[in-house]
């Protein structure tokens, strides 16, 4: 998952102001979130959900790193505007292509890239830069990529059941992984300890493998990236331990149906948005919520590349289009009740429902073609569309 972008990196003790300066309309602002990490003192306002704010003013310090995540006015999001700082002279604003993703690891120094506000490209400029159109070996390379994640989550299936910590999966996936000459993408990845991504029950995502045991009742997310031949395959299931309650097991329907549904709906050329406008009303139909905080990503030689791909219909997402050559991942996070998320402050990395309810999520990396979208990362004996858990 990719944070959406926007990041402000203190290099001193001092105050930024959030301000929605171009809200002073009628408009009603009907959700505004702020996500940060290794903040000490942290403005109360901040993780409010408030209406027809203005200004936000949240204390930072040497090191601190200040995300806003999304910002929507009626109908309308606005996820880039963020106001100059009153004193650049404090801090660096990190233009998207060279953001760190997932801001966790806390202590983490994010090198500052100056660059002046005025003459940062706009967004859309960006967008266009690092589009990213593979040629047939490539996509034949992401393929192969694809394929080998798919084997790794085969051959994790059987092992993941009660009485498994989520630990001992991570050390099968290192194991694997190495012995087939790979290498596991989130190991150091922006500070990330493991191998892959295990989230339990209210965890939506990032939840790092540990001592836990599995226990009958659980539902867990396995993320898995592998770097093949330097290219990367993606991809997470949700597993159902035992028997769960409905809950359980009905989110975990929601998010894989809407997967699939999400990749029926797309056709070579198409806006990002289809993903979005597919997946919101079948979530909202089944009274589950989308997850907008973390959202799907291109994929090829890096693992977090332009476009994002949100779960929910963006206004960038209406613009950017999933032409045949790029790859990218569809990664619904679909919550059994509010879809605010919160973010473990001790370890930076796992990312909770913020009501304690369920969350599950598959997710795919996709090969766009001129017929289509290809599903990089089918399993042999995962559960196929239409499939009851
Ligand atoms: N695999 C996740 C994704 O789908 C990203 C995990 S990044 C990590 O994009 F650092 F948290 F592992
Ligand atoms: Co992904
Ligand atoms: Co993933």
């Amino acid at each position: 998952m990719r944070d959406i972008p926007t990041i402000f990196v203190a290099n001193s003790a001092h105050t930024l102001y959030l301000t929605l300066f171009y809200c002073w309309s009628s408009a009603e602002i009907v959700d505004f979130s702020v996500e940060q990490t290794s903040l000490s003192d942290f403005s109360p306002a901040a993780h409010a959900e408030v209406r027809a704010l203005k200004v936000i003013p949240l204390s930072l310090e040497k090191g601190d790193l200040a995300l806003r995540t999304s910002v929507w006015v009626g109908k309308r999001e606005f996820s880039d505007r963020i106001r100059q700082p009153e004193h650049p002279s404090k801090g660096v604003l990190l233009k998207s292509s060279c953001l760190p993703f997932s801001i966790g690891g806390h202590n983490r120094q994010v090198p500052p890239t100056p660059t002046r506000w005025h003459h940062r490209p706009n967004r859309l400029m960006l967008k266009r830069q690092n589009k990213l159109i593979l040629n047939r070996d490539q996509q034949d390379a992401m393929r192969r990529a694809g394929r080998v994640n798919a084997q790794l989550l085969d051959y994790l299936r059987p092992h993941i059941k009660a009485g498994i910590t989520t630990g001992q999966i991570d050390d099968l996936v290192h194991q694997w992984t190495h012995d087939h000459g790979h290498i596991p993408a989130t190991l150091g990845y922006q500070g990330y300890p493991k191998c892959c991504c295990t989230s339990v029950n209210e965890v939506i995502c990032h939840g790092i493998p540990d001592s836990y045991v599995l226990k009958e009742g659980d539902i867990v997310n396995v993320d898995i990236t592998t770097i093949v031949d330097g290219w990367h395959g993606d991809q997470s299931e949700t597993f159902l331990i035992g028997e769960v309650s409905e809950e359980r097991r009905s989110v975990t329907q929601c998010a894989f149906d809407c997967l699939y549904l999400a990749l029926d709906a797309l056709t070579p050329g198409c806006t990002v948005s289809k993903v979005g406008e597919t997946i919101v009303p079948e979530a909202h139909r089944r009274g589950f919520s989308v997850v907008r905080e973390y959202v799907g990503h291109g994929l090829g030689k890096k693992f977090h590349l332009d476009p994002s791909i949100p779960h929910f219909p963006t206004r960038q997402s209406r613009i950017d289009r999933l032409e045949p050559g790029m790859c990218f991942t569809v990664e619904p996070m679909i919550n059994a009740g509010t879809r605010y998320t919160q973010s473990d402050k001790n370890d930076g990395w796992t990312v909770r429902t913020r009501d304690g309810a369920s969350s599950a999520q598959f997710e795919h990396s996709i090969l766009m073609t001129e017929n289509g979208p290809e599903i990089l990362t089918l399993t042999e004996h995962g559960p196929r569309p239409g499939h009851c858990f």
